[in-house]
């Protein structure tokens, strides 16, 4: 009887698996949105450049273990609706950027409000729904929200660029407003991620994590925003088992920031650790922790607990402007747990900020 089963089961795998590999076994080349629906059937897909019509988005649903490499630049037309303007989903897919551009049109939307007010703005730019490989992509001027990651198995982001400086500037359109907004580079809720060797110039958060466990940040260099975020965390989310470490930020309102929902319940902020990154010119803070979200310093919440925030290892060397504050904790009164090592924090410039009902920071002083 067993025998019987092991034996009928090899037989389908392998008729599954054999069907698999001779219909993907083939080139697929995408250059206008009516060839996505044979193409994404094989088990290489070459992106030649085009235009993406406005208003429709490009999704591309990948066979296990294919390989895209991108030929050309690929161009989203401009019109004000939901978005998202590229999904790729898939198992195990290595994805080639070879340096070519993504461009979301970013000018045509910005009216320095973001996802806050003003026209409807496709976003994200690109939700990532693959795990594998994607590298070498270049992405310029996403409407708002850049990338959405939320992988389903290992992935490794590296050697890509999000660059949104245009949105720095105002334009006719945004009220003396530098033009972009909630221009966050990777917004991300998931597990077993790598971010590497990438570049963020924005105007909201470098990396937002949300939720999620076993994800690192790596050698990456973040400019123009809202640095290294942990959260907004909203009710009902944790995130542990984070390594943030080697990354260079300059130019940005502070340089790591943990924000919690001051309403927010059943949630946690755990074992996240920070090593080796260089900070420099932070205008608001160079290390922030806050349960008062969306305040900042205002009266903290204790429903989202946090608990091993470590800066060890290489010295984290973070240098704020004049009048910014160094590091500010504001916890509520059982907010945040346990003994935190910041042994390895160096913060100079500015002023102390205030380190509220917390009494737990062991090896610095400001
Ligand atoms: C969308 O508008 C922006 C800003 O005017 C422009 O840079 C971009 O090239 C436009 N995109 C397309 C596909 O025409
Ligand atoms: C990322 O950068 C590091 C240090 O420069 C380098 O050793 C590593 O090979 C790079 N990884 C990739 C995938 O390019
Ligand atoms: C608390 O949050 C977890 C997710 O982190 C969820 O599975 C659980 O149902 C929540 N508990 C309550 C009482 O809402
Ligand atoms: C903390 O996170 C690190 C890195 O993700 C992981 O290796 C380690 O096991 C975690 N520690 C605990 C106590 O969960
Ligand atoms: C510091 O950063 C701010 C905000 O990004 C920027 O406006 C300013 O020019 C920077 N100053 C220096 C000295 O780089
Ligand atoms: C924690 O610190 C802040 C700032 O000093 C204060 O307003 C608050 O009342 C304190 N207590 C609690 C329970 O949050």
């Amino acid at each position: 009887m067993l025998a019987k089963l092991l034996v009928a089961g090899l037989f389908v795998s392998a008729v599954v698996s054999g069907v698999t590999t001779r219909s993907a076994d083939c080139v697929g080349t995408i250059a206008s949105l009516s060839d996505v629906a044979s193409a994404q059937e094989c088990s290489t897909v070459n992106i030649e450049g085009f235009t993406v019509p406005a208003g429709e988005g490009f999704t591309l649903s990948l066979v296990d273990g294919a390989t895209v490499n991108l030929r050309g630049d690929v161009l989203f037309g401009n019109l004000s609706w939901a978005g998202p303007l590229f999904t790729i989903s898939g198992n195990d897919i290595t994805f080639n950027g070879n340096g070519y551009r993504f461009d979301g049109g970013g000018p045509f939307y910005w009216d320095g409000l973001g996802s806050n007010g003003g026209i409807t703005k496709p976003r994200p730019m690109l939700k990532i729904k693959m795990s594998g490989k994607l590298s070498n992509l270049y992405v310029v001027n996403s409407p708002a929200q850049t990338f959405s990651v939320s992988n389903p198995g290992p992935l490794v982001i590296s050697s890509v660029t999000v660059d949104d400086s245009q949105g720095n500037y105002p334009n006719s359109q945004s009220n003396g407003l530098a033009a972009g907004h909630n221009t966050d580079g990777f917004d991300v809720s998931t597990t077993d991620l790598v971010i590497e060797n990438s570049t963020v110039k924005n105007q909201d958060d470098c990396i937002a994590i949300n939720e999620g466990s076993n994800i690192v940040f790596t050698n990456n260099v973040c400019s123009g925003g809202h640095g290294i975020s942990i959260g907004s965390i909203t009710s009902d989310h944790s995130v542990s088992g984070v390594v943030i470490s080697n990354n260079h930020i300059m130019n940005e309102q502070q340089a790591i920031r943990i924000k919690t929902d001051a309403v927010a319940s059943n949630s946690t902020v755990s074992n996240i650790t920070y090593i080796g990154n260089t900070a420099t010119n932070l205008t608001k803070f160079g290390v922030l922790i806050d349960q008062s979200y969306p305040s900042t310093l205002g009266v903290p919440g204790a429903g989202v607990l946090i608990s091993d925030i470590n800066f060890i290892g290489a010295e984290s060397s973070i240098s704020v402007a004049s009048g910014a504050d160094r590091v500010a904790v504001n916890c509520a009164v059982g907010g945040c747990l346990g003994t935190w090592d910041w042994s390895s924090l160096k913060v100079s410039g500015g002023k102390a900020g205030p380190i509220n009902n917390f009494t737990g920071i062991d090896g610095f002083t400001q």
